[in-house]
C-alpha cells in the first residue's frame, strides 16, 4: 500500500484515485500526521502531493524526515519535489511568473517513463505534461540527477535513483498529463513493487471480517434511503452481521414514483435485510403546508428526517452502534491538516447530530472507498447494477423539485412525469449517458386544447445535464425527437399536466435542482 502525504493541493485527491485505479490501496493523510502513523501504516511508498506553498517562505509545511529514513521509495510531485530538493540540501527559487497549462519534458531518463512516448523530436522521446508552479529547483540535492526537462524548466523531474527518491514538477495525476497515470503505475507498481490487488471482490471477505470484529455481537442501527451509499453499506453489514444489523426506512413522501415500495421490495424481500419502515408522509406533508421557501424547506425536511429517526432508533432495544454511509471523499475533507483546522467542518445532510444525541458509537464501513468502489463493491455483493448505477437523488428528494410549496396532489403528478421521463431514458439507452435527469413541477398553470376541450393544467420541466463532478454542469444533448416523445407521453398519461419544457441552462449561473 501506498501512503499519500498531503500538503494542500486541490488535486491530491485525484492521486489517490489514480493508484487505486491501479489495484493498489493507498490513504491520503496531512503531511503533518503523527510519525507513528506512517510507521504503523508499513507503506511499501511514500508519495508528497503538490500545495499551495512556497517553500523558500517561512513555517512552510515539510515533510516528516521519518519519510526519507524508512529506505521505501518516495516520489514528490510539484510542491512535494519542491519541498524534496530544499529538506535534501537543493534549491528552489520563484521563477518570477507562474508556468500554468502544457508542457513536453523531453530528455526522459527514469523507469517513470519508461516506454511512454507522445511523440518524438530531436531529443528522443517526449511527453506532454500538465504545469501548474510559481517556484522550480535550480539546483538539484546530493545525489540527484535530472530525468526529465522543459523549455523553461531544466529541472522539471529529478530522480536519486540508489535512494529510490523521484519528483516531478508537473502533476502526473491530472488527465491533461495524457500518460500520467502510467508513470504512477511505473512509479507504484516497477519502484515500490506493490502488487495489484485491491478490487472489490477481494474486499468484500476482508471488510466482513472488519465488522464482525469491530461489533462483535452488539446490533447496530441503520438509517436506509435507497440512496447508493446507504444500501451498500447495509448489505455489507447485513452479510457480516445478520440480523443484528436493524435498517429504519423513513418514507418521507417526497421519493420517486413507488420507490419506498421499491425499497423494500429489493432490500427488505429479496436481499433480506430487517428493515422497519416507516411511514412518515403525511408527517412531512403537514410540515411543509404554506412553506414556499427553499432553505426553510430544506431545514423542515432534515431536521423532520432526524427527529424521526432518532424516535424510532430509541425504541430499539440494546443498540450500540449507528451505521453511517459515509464515503472517503467526505473523510478526506473533514480531515485536514492540523494547521488547517477551518476544514474540519463538514455538515452532513444524511443523518446529522446523530451520534451525540443517540449515543452510539459510529460504523462506517465505506470509510476508505471512493464512489466508484463503493458501487463496484455493491455489484461484487449482488445487488443489481440498475440500482447501483442511479443517478443522484437529493436528500430532500423531490421537495426541491416542486417550486413552493409541497402538496399531496403536486407530488403524485410529479412522481409520474419523471417516472416517464425516466423509463424513456432507459429504453432508449439515454440514462448512462446523462449524469442526471430528472423533471421539476411548476406550480403555474397554462391553457391547452385536448381534444375539444380546453384544459387549464400544470407545466412541468424536464432537467437532464452531463458532468462529472456536478460543481459545474451542461445541459445534456439529447435528442429533440426523444424529448418530444417524453413531452407527449406526459401530456398524454398525467392528467393535470398539459405543457412539458426542457431546461436548458447550465451550472453555473443555474443549478442542476431548481432549489
Ligand atoms: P445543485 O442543485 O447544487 O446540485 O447544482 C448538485 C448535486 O447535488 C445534489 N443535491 C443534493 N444532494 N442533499 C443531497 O444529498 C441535498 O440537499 C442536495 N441538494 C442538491 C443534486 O441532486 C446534484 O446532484
Amino acid at each position: 500500500k501506498i501512503l499519500i502525504l498531503d500538503f494542500g493541493s486541490q488535486v491530491t485527491q485525484l492521486i489517490a484515485r489514480r493508484i487505486r485505479e491501479l489495484n493498489v490501496y493507498c490513504e491520503i493523510h496531512p503531511y503533518d500526521v503523527d510519525e507513528k502513523l506512517i510507521c504503523e501504516f508499513a507503506p511499501k511508498g511514500i508519495i508528497l502531493s503538490g500545495g499551495p506553498n512556497s517553500v523558500y517562505e517561512t513555517d512552510t509545511p515539510s515533510a516528516p524526515d521519518v519519510v526519507f529514513n524508512l529506505g521505501i521509495p518516495v516520489f514528490g510531485i510539484c510542491y512535494g519535489m519542491q519541498t524534496i530538493a530544499k529538506q535534501l540540501g537543493g534549491e528552489v527559487v520563484n521563477s518570477g511568473k507562474r508556468e500554468f497549462g502544457y508542457a513536453e519534458i523531453n530528455k526522459l531518463k527514469s523507469t517513470l517513463f519508461d516506454n511512454l512516448s507522445d511523440g518524438a523530436n530531436e531529443e528522443g522521446n517526449y511527453l506532454q505534461v500538465w504545469m501548474s508552479h510559481g517556484d522550480k529547483v535550480t539546483r538539484l540535492p546530493e545525489g540527484f540527477e535530472v530525468i526529465a526537462e522543459t523549455d523553461s524548466c531544466p529541472i522539471a523531474a529529478m530522480a536519486d535513483t540508489k535512494r529510490q527518491i523521484y519528483a516531478v514538477q508537473f502533476h502526473p495525476e491530472v488527465t491533461h498529463t495524457k500518460q500520467g497515470d502510467k508513470m504512477l503505475g511505473h512509479f507504484v507498481l516497477d519502484i515500490c513493487k506493490c502488487a495489484p490487488s485491491w478490487t472489490m471482490p477481494n474486499y468484500v471477505d476482508e471488510a466482513i471480517a472488519k465488522i464482525r470484529q469491530q461489533v462483535g455481537g452488539d446490533k447496530v442501527v441503520l438509517g436506509l434511503s435507497g440512496g447508493v451509499d446507504s444500501t451498500v453499506a447495509g448489505v455489507l453489514i447485513h452479510k457480516a452481521i445478520g440480523e443484528q444489523l436493524i435498517c429504519i426506512f423513513v418514507d418521507t413522501g417526497l421519493l420517486r414514483h413507488n420507490e419506498g415500495d421499491q425499497v423494500m421490495q429489493n432490500y427488505h424481500d429479496n436481499l433480506g435485510l430487517n428493515i422497519i419502515r416507516i411511514n412518515a408522509q403525511e408527517q412531512f406533508y403537514t410540515a411543509l403546508a404554506g412553506v414556499t421557501d427553499p432553505e426553510q424547506k430544506r431545514k423542515i425536511i432534515g431536521k423532520l428526517f432526524v427527529d424521526i429517526f432518532q424516535h424510532e432508533a430509541t425504541k430499539l432495544d440494546g443498540v450500540k452502534w449507528l451505521a453511517q454511509g459515509t464515503i472517503y471523499p467526505d473523510v478526506i475533507e473533514s480531515a485536514g491538516s492540523k494547521n488547517n483546522k477551518a476544514h474540519n467542518i463538514k455538515s452532513h445532510h444524511n443523518v446529522g447530530g446523530l451520534p451525540e444525541t443517540l449515543n452510539l458509537k459510529l460504523l462506517e464501513p465505506l470509510r476508505e472507498l471512493f464512489k466508484d468502489e463503493v458501487r463496484s463493491l455493491g455489484v461484487a455483493m449482488g445487488i443489481a447494477p440498475k440500482l447501483i448505477y442511479r443517478h443522484p437523488f437529493p436528500g430532500p428528494g423531490l421537495g426541491v423539485r416542486i417550486l413552493g410549496e409541497v402538496k399531496p396532489e403536486y407530488v403524485q403528478l410529479l412522481q409520474l412525469a419523471d417516472n416517464i421521463f425516466i423509463e424513456e431514458l432507459y429504453k432508449s439507452e439515454l440514462y448512462q449517458k446523462v449524469a442526471q435527469a430528472f423533471v421539476v413541477f411548476m406550480p403555474v398553470r397554462s391553457v391547452g386544447v385536448m381534444g375539444d376541450g380546453r384544459t387549464y393544467d400544470y407545466v412541468v420541466s424536464l432537467r437532464a445535464v452531463e458532468t462529472t463532478d456536478f460543481m459545474t454542469a451542461n445541459v445534456a444533448n439529447l435528442p429533440f425527437e426523444f424529448i418530444t416523445r417524453v413531452a407527449n407521453r406526459i401530456i398524454n398519461e398525467v392528467k393535470g399536466i398539459n405543457r412539458v419544457v426542457y431546461d436548458i441552462s447550465g451550472k453555473p449561473p443555474a443549478t442542476i435542482e431548481w432549489e
